[in-house]
């Protein structure tokens, strides 16, 4: 039986539903209390995740090279989640592509409909992720669409509103790929492998890359709901421009839930469950959710950075030891991503449950 066809119940816009003006939010949208933002949200103040300035990568100075990749190497170890300033990416682009969908989710209803999605390809407009009947469901909406493999793009899947959309949204790709192909070389360089290593357990050339964005709307009760639960990331690297006006991306770190606090024009980057897998648990995918607010929205864009889709990932035999032996069986990216598919977003329940026994 294909679950994946549709979705089980009549999607219901979270946006429609705070532009109602409810002051209290369906029941379908309460967590147990033992998932509600007020559980273990950290009350310092100062505590972020490293901010890590690139602008030294390239250039003739090979202490300060080393330096930076050593800040990585440790965010990497200790956080699974770091934010990079002077990345190379164009800071009007990062800007232009924001509020090109700031005004996509803003334009009428029966323009964001003609973009429904279903659970086939998740492509297009959604406010669900998972297709259990009776699930609990977070507090934002979304869009999906894919840059790679060029076979999955489809612009026709893209808005055209405002209508540069599509040109804007096609840069912003192309950057990124750029951007996340220099991370995987120093992710390679960093576990003590050549750096073409990782992009070829990737699949080389033939990558996958996709973009969410997430609408997050103002919610009358967010002490009782998610704007996105806890989850972590399912590919390799994942690439977000945060709002530049709202907080709300929080990172598990032991016990606690930091809430990450954006440098300006920064990405915040982090580990999937792929690179976890390759790299046989010495880089972590972390567990993290948003939370929300009643007073403002909030729009994310996270890119994701994926292997190829069809090739069995598995611990890097040169990370391997008798005393490091493989923690997790060889799975490809098409049979890992049908998990969260099907379940929606669940801590990091997936790539656990992969351990082979020991
Ligand atoms: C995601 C995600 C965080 C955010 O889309 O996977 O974790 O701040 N988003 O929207
Ligand atoms: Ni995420």
């Amino acid at each position: 039986m294909n679950k994946l066809l549709d979705w089980p119940e009549p999607i219901v816009r979270v946006q429609s539903l705070s532009d109602s003006g409810t002051p209290l939010i369906p029941e379908r949208y309460v967590k147990p209390p033992l998932e509600r933002p007020s559980i273990n949200s950290t009350a310092s103040m100062d505590v972020n995740i490293p901010v890590i300035d690139l602008v030294g990568l390239y250039g003739d100075d090979h202490a300060l090279r080393a330096a930076i990749l050593d800040q990585i190497s440790i965010a990497c170890r200790e956080w699974g989640f770091f934010q990079v300033i002077n990345h190379g990416v164009s800071p009007q682009l990062m800007d232009r592509a924001r509020e090109a969908w700031r005004q996509f989710f803003h334009s009428p209803m029966e323009v964001k409909q003609a973009y429904a999605n279903t659970p086939k390809t998740y492509e297009g407009y959604g406010s669900r992720l998972g297709v259990e009947k009776g699930a609990i469901l977070d507090w934002s909406d979304y869009y999906f669409l894919h840059y790679l493999p060029s076979t999955l793009k489809d612009c026709s899947k893209w808005p055209t509103i405002p209508a540069d959309c599509r040109e804007v949204l096609d840069e912003y790709g192309k950057q990124l790929v750029k951007l996340c192909g220099r991370l995987m070389k120093i992710l390679s360089i960093n576990l003590g492998l050549g750096e073409e290593r990782l992009q070829n357990a990737f699949g080389g050339e033939n990558i996958g890359a996709c973009l969410r964005v997430n609408f997050y709307p103002k919610c009358p009760q967010p002490d009782l709901a998610l704007g996105l639960s806890s989850h972590s990331d399912p590919g390799g690297i994942t690439l977000l421009l945060p709002d530049n006006h709202v907080p709300g991306l929080q990172v598990r770190k032991d016990e606690n839930w930091i809430t990450v606090k954006p440098a300006p024009h920064a990405f915040i980057v982090n580990i999937g469950d792929q690179i976890q897998v390759l790299s046989n648990a010495t880089y972590k995918s972390v567990e993290h959710r948003v939370i929300v607010n009643s007073s403002k929205e909030r729009v994310s864009l996270a890119f994701f950075y994926n292997p190829k889709s069809d090739i069995p990932i598995e611990p890097l035999k040169e990370l391997l030891a008798p005393d490091r032996p493989p923690l997790y069986p060889a799975m490809t990216f098409d049979e890992y991503r049908l998990f969260i598919r099907m379940r929606g977003p669940s801590g990091k329940s997936q790539v656990e449950s992969l351990k082979s026994p020991r």
